[in-house]
């Protein structure tokens, strides 16, 4: 700008600022680029204003018409602005008709997910004990003190309810301890069952357990299946608890596998005994077999007969009644068949673990 600009000093700037845009915006090809550049004129500090400026030094006879070729140059900018946008628009539409689709290029399907390995295992177990007439039943995953403990003749002082080993839930706004619990067992719903009907009962319950433990062969949270047959006294003994197992074990993993029942203690079994069943490695040989350590057996969960304390506390009569129980962990059961050495394979969901399992 020069010190004292005349009218027509100012009309012939404000008409070659108008030429100027349009030169500029014409090489332009991005909405962004020309808001930019229309910013670089009719912006507060833009061209056009900046000229506008010195109107306030002309004589007002002079203004009006300085004023009017101003507005005529703004609005000449604005028209081009849309005029480009709208070209911009248009040529992205008529590149997208143009386009050529080839509809004979086969399609690129959805993959479908598959049922987790656990899933498939535990599915697998329903389906040999439902062969047998076993119903499946089912309890909550936060369980009461004496669903999980006390109907189970599990005394005050067993370690099984200790703090090391139980998850006790605690309401948030108090913190004190509770008499509720994550289930240490699938075993309550035993209780859960016999208290909601009367005896036979032929059922097995699937899910998840929880206890503080954590290790290779450990999960702070793992998949039990317990078994509960109970019916008149005289009607069931141990053989039969052997014979199921037996058939089970065979009907998973194998014709050539044998069970072992070796004396144990549970408060809710009387007797009881662990489950063992033949290496699924060595099929039972033992010597040299680093996974059964030589013994030709591996432990596969709990059994035994229904300790009378139990049918009391759920208002059977043990006169009356008598029954087997078992319980088995449903992820062992199913590392041992697809030979998983890792607990925690199974509970990380990686897809290249997953899409083993079609
Ligand atoms: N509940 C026992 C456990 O978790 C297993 C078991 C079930 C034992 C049924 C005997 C009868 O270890």
């Amino acid at each position: 700008m020069s010190e004292s600009p005349t009218s027509e000093s100012l009309i012939t700037e404000l008409d070659e600022l108008g030429v100027a845009f349009s030169a500029e915006i014409a090489a332009l090809a991005s909405e962004p680029d020309i808001r930019a550049a229309q910013a670089r004129y009719l912006g507060k500090k833009g061209r056009v204003s900046e000229a506008l400026k010195a109107l306030g030094k002309l004589d007002p006879a002079a203004r009006k018409a300085v004023g009017e070729v101003g507005n005529r140059v703004k609005s000449g900018i604005e028209a081009a602005v849309s005029a480009r946008l709208v070209a911009l628009a248009d040529a992205v539409r008529q590149a997208d008709l143009a386009r050529v689709v080839d509809v004979t290029l086969p399609g690129r399907g959805a993959r479908l997910g598959t049922l987790h390995p656990m899933t498939q295992a535990r599915r697998e177990m329903e389906l040999i004990f439902a062969e047998l007439g076993y119903e499946v039943a089912t309890g909550p995953q936060v369980e009461s003190d004496f669903h999980n403990f006390e109907a189970l003749n599990i005394p005050k002082d067993h370690p099984s309810r200790d703090m090391q080993d139980t998850f006790y839930l605690s309401p948030l706004w108090s913190g004190a301890a509770t008499e509720t619990l994550l289930r240490t067992h699938t075993s309550p719903v035993q209780a859960r069952t016999m208290l909601r009907q009367p005896p036979p009962v032929k059922i097995i319950a699937p899910g998840a357990v929880y206890r503080r433990d954590d290790d290779p062969t450990h999960s702070p949270q793992f998949m039990q299946i317990e078994g509960l047959l109970v019916d008149r006294v005289g009607k069931v003994s141990m053989a039969d608890l052997k014979g199921t197992l037996l058939h089970f074990v065979r009907r998973y993993l194998g014709d050539d596998l044998q069970i072992r029942l070796r004396p144990s203690f549970f408060p809710f079994t009387e007797p009881s005994a662990e489950v063992d069943m033949s290496c699924v490695f060595c099929r039972g040989a033992g010597a040299g077999c680093r996974l059964c350590k030589g013994t030709g057996f591996m432990e596969i969960g709990g059994s035994g007969m229904v300790d009378p304390e139990v049918f009391r506390a759920v208002g059977y009569d043990p006169e009356e009644v008598c029954g087997f129980a078992f319980g088995m962990g449903i992820d062992r059961m199913a590392m041992l068949k697809y030979r998983i050495d890792d607990i925690k394979t199974l509970y990380e969901g990686d897809v290249r673990v997953l899409r083993q399992f079609p």
